[in-house]
């Protein structure tokens, strides 16, 4: 089983499907977290988010991807940059990186190799999931929330990790990289016409939780009766 989650920053995609793959056995894969990777290499190499920037840096890039206790690890040429990207400016110029053509060839085809090879189903969060990655996903879930709303859980999660901030600037930030998101030409974050929409705002987490994983056993036990075979039966 394939599920998708869509949705803009901050909407709770990913703590969403971190809690659904966990119920479900499924394996998470945030997506985000390697655009992210690939913008930490840009920043790192003193590089803008150009076309020609991309030609030069991407055929020796590794990005890895690999669960330790059902946490998800990003590496970057080796090296375990999962607590490193989530800096703000990371989060933005990712934004700018997954203009580019090449970043999100690469990095597509990895998630479609990565989804498909795992026989108990994936998990995955980001703009275009539902969309461009498995179009034919199983299920596919859009996330919404208030900007304020996202803003003010995405500066409690900097807090956390002991990055300061301040709300304006958070919620600024925020709107800017929904705009990039949304305007951008290649694979824009945008609602799948069958994807159903989770607004989040006065959502409590574990509600929406069970919204997907109902939806997804339904999924499940539909596909089991479309595919007995008329032998199967025992009756
Ligand atoms: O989910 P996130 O905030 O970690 O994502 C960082 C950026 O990566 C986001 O602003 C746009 C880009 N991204 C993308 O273009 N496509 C995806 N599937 C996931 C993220």
């Amino acid at each position: 089983m394939i599920i998708a989650i869509d949705g803009p920053a901050g909407s709770g995609k990913s703590s969403t499907a971190r809690a659904v793959a966990r119920e479900l056995g499924l394996l998470y894969l945030d997506t985000g977290a390697m655009y992210r990777a690939v913008a930490l290499a840009f920043l790192r190499a003193g590089r803008e988010a150009t076309p020609q920037a991309a030609a030069d840096l991407l055929p020796d890039l590794r990005i890895e991807v690999d669960h330790v206790d059902g946490q998800m690890h990003v590496r970057l040429d080796g090296e375990d940059v999962t607590q490193a990207i989530r800096q703000p400016e990371v989060g933005t110029m990712a934004s700018r990186v997954s203009t580019l053509r090449a970043v999100r060839e690469k990095l597509v085809a990895e998630q479609r190799r990565i989804g498909r090879s795992r026989p108990d189903g994936v998990i995955l969060d980001g703009r275009d999931i539902g969309t461009v990655v498995f179009p034919d996903a199983d299920l596919k879930i859009f996330m919404v929330a208030d900007a304020a709303v996202r803003a003010r859980r995405r500066l409690r999660d900097l807090q956390e990790q002991g990055v300061e901030a301040a709300f304006d600037e958070v919620l600024q930030e925020i709107e800017e990289r929904d705009r990039q998101d949304r305007e951008r030409a290649l694979a824009p974050l945008r609602q799948a016409d069958d994807a159903l929409v989770v607004d989040t705002t006065d959502r409590a987490f574990e509600q929406q939780v069970q919204f997907v994983v109902q939806h997804a056993r339904e999924r499940t036990s539909r596909e089991s009766v479309e595919n007995c075979s008329p032998t199967d039966d025992v009756a």
